[in-house]
Order: structure tokens, then sequence, then C-alpha cells
């Protein structure tokens, strides 16, 4: 095994969002932080050492991203995820969140309709009140052992709808979707017209047994209708250099989003991310598949712990992500409760479910991205 998970960094002082904003989040410094979707690992070497040669040349001027940039991007999606793109298909955005932000403003208009599947990542929702658009909520179903999507409400919902804000795979609630579910979702949004933003950015994070398809991939219509976001944030550890990539192949709507960047001036990045995800894109394989392992041996001794030792408390496996949803609903406590509980009990600090929307009520959003010792310190506390 070349890289070492298990190593403990003390991320105290850096300004983490996850480490040093816990007074602030959680009202006291000391619980672990298993909230923030960043690792605690390490960021690759191959990463860091690119940005370090970098960084000892003397002037950090205005750059460009040139195609030792986009070459990588290009072969790991081929690669990875059996995906042809083009140079001219990436455009590059300062972060998924910002891009989702752009596409709402640069598709849709005050009062337009827009689809979001809950329980989901919390900025999904922002990205449609904020604009002043409709959020229709398709609510994800759950049943024993994992969640559904409701695809008579969704085709409903498409009649009137113009843009379905997709999370793929699906953060917190940890789907892979499959190929089929996919396909039905491409077909209501075909007949209906519903333009796709989809949000892969979790897609290098898939776990043995399931694999990531790419929305845009499934057909030659699919992509027309499609805006793929993608990062090397997650899967590398580095969200803190905010670099990402909004990939479409519709050259009309590429045009139409590229505008937008255009005229904010948002197109010049951050000289170090454009580094860091060459390198993460050229050389990174070796090390995500030793990060796959070390996840998934994270998961399989969450799920065993909690069979064992914390009855009537059930997960949700995750299929890809490394975030675990946790469903408290049968302590039937209120979420102030639990959160006081997890907090100043047990000194835990994890996301209350409903910062995901309807469908997060009595569950807790828990991440798993740190050390074994992290974990099992963490897991002990839990069963109090
Ligand atoms: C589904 C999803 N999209 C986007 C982001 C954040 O993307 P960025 O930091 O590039 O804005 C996250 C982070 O947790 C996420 O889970």
């Amino acid at each position: 095994m070349k890289y070492n998970f298990d190593k403990f960094i003390d991320r105290t002082h850096t300004s983490s969002v996850k480490f040093d904003l816990r007074q602030t989040v959680f009202g006291r410094s000391d619980v672990i932080p298993m909230w923030v979707a960043d690792m605690d690992f390490e960021t690759p070497d191959f990463i860091r050492d690119a940005v370090i040669q970098r960084a000892g040349h003397p002037v950090y001027g205005y750059t460009f991203r040139d195609i030792a940039y986009y070459q990588p991007i290009i072969q790991w999606m081929r690669s990875h995820h059996d995906w042809t793109i083009h140079r001219d298909d990436i455009i590059f955005c300062p972060g998924v969140v910002p891009a989702i932000n752009f596409a709402v403003l640069a598709f849709t208009k005050p009062g337009d309709k827009i689809i979001v599947q809950t329980p989901v990542y919390r900025p999904f929702l922002g990205a449609v009140k904020d604009h002043n658009r409709n959020l229709l909520i398709n609510q994800l179903v759950p049943n024993e052992s994992t969640y559904l999507i409701d695809f008579d409400l969704l085709e409903e919902q498409a009649k009137d709808a113009e843009m379905l804000i997709l999370c793929n795979p699906q953060n917190p609630i940890g789907r892979c979707w499959t190929r089929a579910e996919l396909e039905k979702i491409a077909h209501i949004c075909l007949k209906h017209h519903v333009l796709v933003l989809s949000d892969e950015i979790h897609a290098d994070l898939v776990m043995p047994g399931h694999r990531h398809q790419v929305f845009a991939n499934l057909s030659p219509e699919t992509a027309g209708i499609t805006l793929t976001a993608h990062a090397p944030s997650k899967t590398f550890n580095l969200a803190g250099l905010s670099t990402s990539s909004m990939i479409i192949s519709n050259p009309e709507l590429r045009s139409a989003f590229s505008k937008w960047i255009e005229k904010m001036h948002l197109g010049m990045g951050n000289l170090f991310g454009n580094v860091a995800s060459a390198a993460a894109y050229a050389h990174g394989e070796p090390w995500r598949l030793q990060l796959i392992d070390y996840l998934n041996s994270n998961i399989d001794f969450t799920e065993t712990f909690i069979k064992e030792h914390i009855p009537g408390l059930h997960m949700f496996r995750p299929e890809a992500t490394y975030m675990i949803w946790l469903d408290f609903r049968k302590f039937n406590i209120d979420e102030e409760a639990l959160k006081n509980k997890l907090v100043h009990e047990a000194g835990l600090g994890f996301n209350p479910g409903t910062e995901f929307g309807p469908g997060g009520e009595g569950f807790m959003r828990m991440n798993i991205a740190c050390t074994r010792m992290t974990l099992v310190d963490a897991l002990g506390r839990l069963r109090g």
C-alpha cells in the first residue's frame, strides 16, 4: 500500500471550514467533525508536488489553461466513464455550486419551474430559490434498504418544468443511479423538453459493485439536453482550489452558458487549481483506487458496528460518496434535541437531515472520509 490513509492530519488553524468553524456551527470546538464534504486525508503527493513546483516560480500572474489542463480531463472521461468529450465541450467554472447557479441564470427566468430531488445537497435548493425560480420537489422514496425515484410524480412535474437538477451520484443518500433509472429520467425529460443539469462531482467515488453512468452519455439525444458538472475536488481532496468544469456537447447550450461565464468574467480561474487538476487526472488513478478501498472498508466497519451495537439506528449503505445517511426515525426525537445530544453528549458534528430539504426529517449525514481511528472513536461515542 503506497498511501497511508491512517495518518491523522491536524487541520486546526488552517482556516479549515470543517475543523475551524466547529465553534461557530456546533457551539463547541471539540466535536469530531463529520460534516462538510471534504476528507481528512492528505491531498495526494503528486498534486502537492505539482503545486509546490509551480509555487516555486516567483510570479503568480494571469494564466490561461492550455492543452496540458484539458487533455487529462478528456482522457479521464474516456478511460473512467467511457465518455468521449472534446476540449471545446469543457467550460471552466470556479466550482460546481457556482456552475449550477450560472446554469439556472443562463437557461431559466424568474418564475420558471425547476425540479430537484430531495433530500439533496442544500445548495441545489438555494440555486432555485435565491434566483426566484419555482422549486418543484420530486422527493425520493426510501424503502428498507435504498431510495427510489417517484417517476410518476417526475413525469407530472416535467410537463411544465424548464430544468431538472440531478445529483448523480446522489448526496446525501449515496445512490449511484443505475443506467435503467437514468434512462427513465432521460425519457421523461426528452419528452417534455426539460433541460438537465447533472451534477457528477461524486462520479469518481463509486464503491465496488456499482458503476457510474454519465447521464449525458446515455444517448446523443440525452447529450443534447444535458449540462454536466464535474470536478476533481471531491475525489482528490482539493475543494479549496475552486476548480471545476461544466461539460456541454450541445453547441447552442454551450455557447449560451459560455456567454454567462464571459459576461461575469469568471473564466480566469485559479493558477494552482489548474495545475492541481491536471496532476490529479493525469496521475491520480492508483491513489483513487486505494482511497476507494479505504472508504469502502470504513463503510463496512460502520455498517457492522451499527448492526451489532446500536439497535434502532439504520444506515443506508452508500453506493457512492463518502457520506452515510443515518436514519434515527425509530428514536422518535426531534432534530434539535437529537443534534444537541450528538453535539453535547457524544461530541459528534454531523449534518442534520433537514439541511437537505423535505425527506431529511429524522436523519443525519455522517462523513466517513476520516482515519479508521477517528471513525472507531466516533462510533463508540455514537453508541454511548
Ligand atoms: C453534489 C455536490 N455538488 C457540489 C458540491 C460542491 O462543489 P463546489 O465546491 O465545486 O462548489 C458538493 C460538495 O459537497 C456536492 O456534494
